[in-house]
């Protein structure tokens, strides 16, 4: 932590889950890691009528069930320093009485950090509420004011244009963390250190020697409680934009160089502007048997819990080379993959029909992180037999003292250090809009693909197998040995 400048934490929405579950475990553990300021405060800012003692309630039980690493002495040091604040999140004043107490709490040049975790209506107004408050502002007597913003960016495209234009109405482009927390997962960083700190791969990433690509994101869990947000977002919204679309760029970028959070984010921005904007009919969406009944789901919700889509990079290392993505709801397992389908040898050297299988290069992103190569040997005692074995790394073998951090663990840090590398810039937010907006109109429009079923615990519909093997291409999923 190279800022011991004292540091204020405002949370606002801070009476939501994502404090209880997800922020206050993820800070704990970086106090035990002694990765946090020396001198930093916490700060809730939400509407119900509570005090401190109220507030902390919800938050120790989300430290003692979500942390991995509760211990009541270092919780209760670490309690000593968060402390509630009521207020109303549509009423200015309640921002300018928020700022008088942090400048008295303060008492001195201190960095502040804001977290929009309210509903995603708020984020424009918190934001410019802030900034009439003059608590955007920075000069040599304050610390530094970073504002995180959770996700969803936008529902659309325009309304992501419309975010983006209020918010850098007080805040500049270099203060604002836009958060995707797959970009704070371990496995999804180390494709860049796969790729870019080997020099055994990158040569063969490329359309000469890969067939395909394919990204999936599968939850078993379905929308439960959620169902009232999920009907009004759906898959795309709440997946492909953002988290798959992360994943994608990650996968398909050019080398940053030299490696910064600039080049970083420029190569997203490039390799997704290179995308061709996805077909109609290249594209399937699908309910669950079942989500139509659910809670708070309108009876004829056209809202997709799955989503496949096809597309394609039109640069020179990509062209012909189909990227395919799939996520949902309801599905069989948890389980994140992108398995890189490696062309087949050009020769069936041993006579055998089926000896011209593919190596597949899988990273399995979660839940059982780690990389698969697949590859072909002869069976022992067999004339020309062949089987595919597996090459495998798994975190949980190769570094056993290790624990995975939770994502918001790293975001958190990097957020309170000034690193943005990790967040999206409002153009990538753009880019990634300007690939789903279309789809999201198409599937309203009458060229919409049909709006498929698929059985709880299934891969999802008949049509996302079509999708691939018209191509002559299957989905993939690697199982641990
Ligand atoms: C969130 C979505 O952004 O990501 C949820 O809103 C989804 O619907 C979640 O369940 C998945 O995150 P993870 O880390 O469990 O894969």
């Amino acid at each position: 932590m190279s800022n011991q400048r004292p540091t204020t934490i405002i949370i606002f929405g801070a009476s939501g889950d994502l404090t209880q579950r997800k922020l206050i475990p993820a800070l704990y553990n970086s106090y035990l890691k002694k990765r946090l300021p020396n001198k930093l405060t916490i700060i809730g800012f939400a509407r119900r009528p509570w005090d401190d003692a109220k507030f902390l309630e919800p938050l120790h039980s989300g430290v003692q069930e979500f942390s991995g690493t509760y211990d009541e002495d270092a919780w209760q040091q670490f309690a000593e320093n968060i402390h509630y604040f009521k207020g109303n999140l549509d009423a200015p004043d309640d921002y300018a009485r928020l700022g008088d107490y942090l400048d008295k709490m303060e008492n001195g040049p201190s960095n502040r950090l804001y977290y929009l975790a309210t509903a995603p209506e708020f984020y424009g107004p918190a934001a410019t509420a802030l900034g009439e408050a003059g608590m955007a502002l920075v000069d040599e007597n304050t610390g530094y004011r970073h504002l995180i913003i959770e996700k969803p960016f936008g529902h659309d495209l325009d309304s992501a244009l419309a975010l983006n234009q209020t918010i850098h109405k007080y805040w500049q482009e270099q203060q604002i963390y836009r958060i995707d927390h797959y970009l704070g997962k371990e496995t999804a960083q180390n494709i860049l250190f796969f790729r870019f700190a080997n020099t055994i791969f990158e040569p063969l990433w490329n359309r000469n020697y890969i067939d395909y690509v394919q990204i999936t994101v599968a939850e078993s869990v379905d929308v439960g409680s959620r169902a009232g947000y999920y009907d009004e977002s759906g898959v795309l919204r709440d997946m492909f934009q953002n988290h798959l679309m992360q994943l994608f760029t990650l996968v398909a970028m050019e080398p940053p160089a030299p490696f910064n959070a600039q080049t970083l984010r420029d190569e997203k921005v490039k390799v997704l502007s290179a995308a061709r904007p996805i077909a109609l009919d290249k594209t399937v969406r699908a309910q669950y048997d079942g989500y139509t009944k659910a809670e708070k789901v309108v009876p004829d919700s056209q809202t997709p819990t799955f989503a496949a889509l096809q597309m394609h990079v039109d640069n020179w290392r990509w062209q012909g080379v189909p990227f395919y993505l799939r996520s949902g709801k309801a599905l069989a397992k948890k389980h994140s993959e992108i398995a890189i389908v490696f062309k087949r040898p050009p020769v069936a050297m041993f006579g055998l029909a089926n000896n011209l299988v593919s190596n597949i290069l899988s990273i399995l992103v979660q839940p059982d992180e780690g990389v698969h190569l697949s590859f072909e040997a002869k069976l022992p005692d067999s004339n020309q037999e062949m089987r595919t074995v597996e090459l495998e790394f798994h975190y949980c073998d190769a570094f056993p003292d290790r624990t995975l951090p939770d994502a918001y663990e790293r975001l958190l840090q990097d957020a309170l250090n000034g690193d943005p590398s990790l967040f999206a810039r409002s153009d990538e937010i753009v880019c990634a809009w300007r690939l789903i907006d279309p789809v999201l109109k198409g599937w309203q429009s009458a060229d919409a693909p049909p709006m498929e079923q698929y059985a709880k615990g299934s891969w999802g519909p008949e049509a996302a197998f079509k999708l691939l093997t018209r191509n002559g291409h299957r989905w993939y999923v690697a199982e641990h040995q």
